[in-house]
């Protein structure tokens, strides 16, 4: 995996951050640095960073960074290696290979290959007569020839070794199978098909690959869905069912549901816009793939407790997006008097259509859901409950940022309290000062408090010594921003005097550079770092370092490394207090922090 350093050198010297940040996030240039909406995670305003003299990006918002190779791995969902190929490609350069890379993506590509054929084979045993009981089950559903083809649907037999002798056969080894997730060892060494059974769902990504395969049961047995693991090609996170159809749809948003199936009768009844997340929580990687495809979209979970919380939590990871938000709430269902829970398919096959079509239209945006949520718990017919509806409704209304969309939703929740306009209006706007100057006070506390500020977001990066920590960070600031501020061939400081790990890694890998005479950059890190790692160097270099007196900081910063370093080994103490230290250190309060 190691690439040539003088290729990888040459590769940084055209792959400007700038350069290549700004071809995927639209940049506004301030000061000498750039700034615009973290592709990351979902923003309205600028809080991504890019630092042309550093050659770095670091968001505060999600608080991600690091070089241009850290970006690409992250934007391309690509490994080290393969972002350094992305990078050679764009800078029209010539990627030198080693023989491991070219087998690492022969892998991946014999996995999706092995993946197609089984989806082939599983379709192809649909519409045979083995497939019989798979076939029954789709009319069973309602769901059309044409509509299970257009999914590949599949059928998997009731077999324990169908799909690993047909793929056998074809020329893959059971250690791709493995692989792939398409069979399971037993404890006696022998092995099974995964799937057996069912019908088979292949899950198709963007690019129109099969990366894995959803599945259900024909009966009431356990477990109802059984989906791939996660493998080399899979990651669930990233992936969202029904997309390589619903990206070419011609409706102007995309509907969010909970199940495979809901899916599919959808797009059979004229819903093509129609993804699901296939039983999960809905992710940041999953909104950062919808949004190539859309700007609006309309959520509609299942009408149950579960549903609701779903709901919640996509509201939030969509809060102060750019995506216009809606929810789409599917009635219940009146069944011998009860009011049973009813998901997408349910609606479309008892109620049609063109009622779906109707609840699509009126769909409510994410504020009426909530405001729904809250008047939900109150019986409003009581006095004490208005009151009590009334304050947590304006402190809901006040997290509007809209001034305009407070006073719209204010005069509506005023309506169902009974209540005029004006006192409720005057309540929201007490609770918005309340929220801003709560705000304001956590700003202030964060800024009197940098300590908090300074410690690493990732719990296993914590700093054990502040003090020295920080003088750490400055002399690697300092080493990125003008190496000539160390002339010497040996370096200032030993790895073991840094007392954070990371940070004393850094500095290793970044002084062989030095000694070199390469130039000094973030982006030499990229291969040894992990993102988190790489996140919290980009956060350190962001910072500023007055280049006046730069000699005399890095001086102090030295010795106070060095001070700290000898206490942590006891020398230079009186060896009674260093006893103590030590003790102090054993018992945890020693300048240790755990949290
Ligand atoms: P549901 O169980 O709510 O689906 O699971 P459903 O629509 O009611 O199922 P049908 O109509 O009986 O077929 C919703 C989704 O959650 C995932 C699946 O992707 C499913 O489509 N799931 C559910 C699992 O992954 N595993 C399970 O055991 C259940
Ligand atoms: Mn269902």
């Amino acid at each position: 995996m190691a690439f040539p350093q003088q290729f990888l050198d040459e590769l940084m010297a055209r792959s400007d951050i700038v350069d290549v940040v700004g071809s995927f996030v639209p940049l506004i240039s301030k000061g000498g640095s750039y700034w615009g909406c973290c592709p990351f995670h979902s923003e309205k305003t600028p809080s991504f960073h890019v630092l042309p003299d550093k050659q770095i990006y670091y968001c505060f918002g999600c608080k991600k960074g690091g070089g241009v190779v850290n970006f690409i791995m992250e934007e391309e969902n690509l490994t080290y290696p393969d972002a350094i190929r992305f990078l050679g490609k764009r800078a029209g350069m010539e990627v030198p290979e080693e023989e491991g890379d070219r087998e690492a993506s022969r892998r991946r590509q014999r996995l999706l290959d092995l993946n197609r054929d089984a989806a082939r084979f599983y379709y192809q045993l649909l519409q045979q007569p083995e497939g019989r009981a798979v076939q029954a089950y789709l009319d069973k559903r309602q769901i059309k020839k044409s509509t299970a083809v257009k999914f590949g649907m599949g059928a998997s037999l009731d077999s324990w070794d169908t799909l690993l002798n047909a793929m056998t056969k074809k020329g893959y080894t059971k250690s791709e199978l493995l692989a792939a997730g398409l069979i399971v060892q037993n404890k006696n060494g022998g092995f099974y098909d995964k799937f057996r059974n069912r019908l088979m769902l292949p899950v198709i990504d963007t690019r129109g690959d099969v990366v894995a395969f959803g599945s259900r049961v024909l009966d009431k047995s356990e477990p109802k869905y059984m989906n791939s693991s996660e493998t080399q090609v899979y990651s669930k996170r990233r992936v969202l069912y029904g997309l390589n159809l619903a990206k070419k749809t011609k409706r102007p948003n995309i509907i969010l549901c909970e199940g495979n199936l809901d899916i599919v009768t959808l797009h059979q009844a004229g819903f093509d816009n129609a993804v699901a997340s296939m039983g999960t929580a809905l992710t940041v990687e999953q909104t950062r793939l919808l949004s190539r495809f859309t700007k609006e979209l309309v959520l509609c979970y299942d009408n149950d407790n579960a549903g609701r919380i779903a709901t919640e939590r996509a509201l939030q990871i969509l809060y102060n997006s750019e995506f216009s938000v809606k929810v789409l709430q599917l009635p219940r269902r009146l069944v011998d008097g009860e009011y049973v829970k009813q998901d997408a398919d349910d609606f479309i096959k008892f109620q049609g259509p063109d009622a779906f079509e109707r609840l699509l239209t009126g769909s409510e945006n994410g504020i009426e859901f909530r405001m729904a949520q809250v008047a939900g718990k109150y019986d409003l017919n009581s006095d004490e409950a208005r009151v009590a509806y009334c304050e947590e409704i304006s402190n809901l209304l006040s997290s509007l940022p809209n001034a305009v969309e407070r006073e719209i939703y204010s005069a509506r929740a005023a309506e169902l309290a009974k209540i005029t306009p004006e006192a409720m209006k005057l309540e929201v706007q007490r609770a918005f000062k309340r929220r801003m100057a709560r705000e304001k006070r956590a700003e202030l506390r964060k800024d009197l408090n940098p300590a908090a500020q300074l410690q690493p977001k990732e719990r296993s990066l914590r700093y054990e010594n502040l003090r020295s920590a920080r003088a750490e960070e400055g002399v690697l600031r300092l080493l990125m921003m003008d190496d000539s501020l160390f002339p010497d061939e040996e370096p200032p400081l030993k790895e073991e005097d840094f007392s954070s790990p990371l940070l004393g890694r850094a500095f290793t890998l970044l002084w062989a550079a030095h000694r070199e005479g390469r130039p000094m950059s973030p982006g030499l890190l990229s291969d040894a770092l992990d993102a988190e790692e790489a996140s919290h160097i980009a956060a350190i270099c962001q910072q500023p370092e007055s280049s006046q007196n730069a000699q005399r900081a890095l001086a102090d910063y030295i010795h106070i490394v060095k001070t700290e370093a000898d206490k942590r080994a006891g020398k230079g103490m009186d060896p009674l207090l260093a006893a103590t230290e030590k003790y102090k250190d054993k018992k945890g309060t020693g300048g240790k922090q755990y949290g």
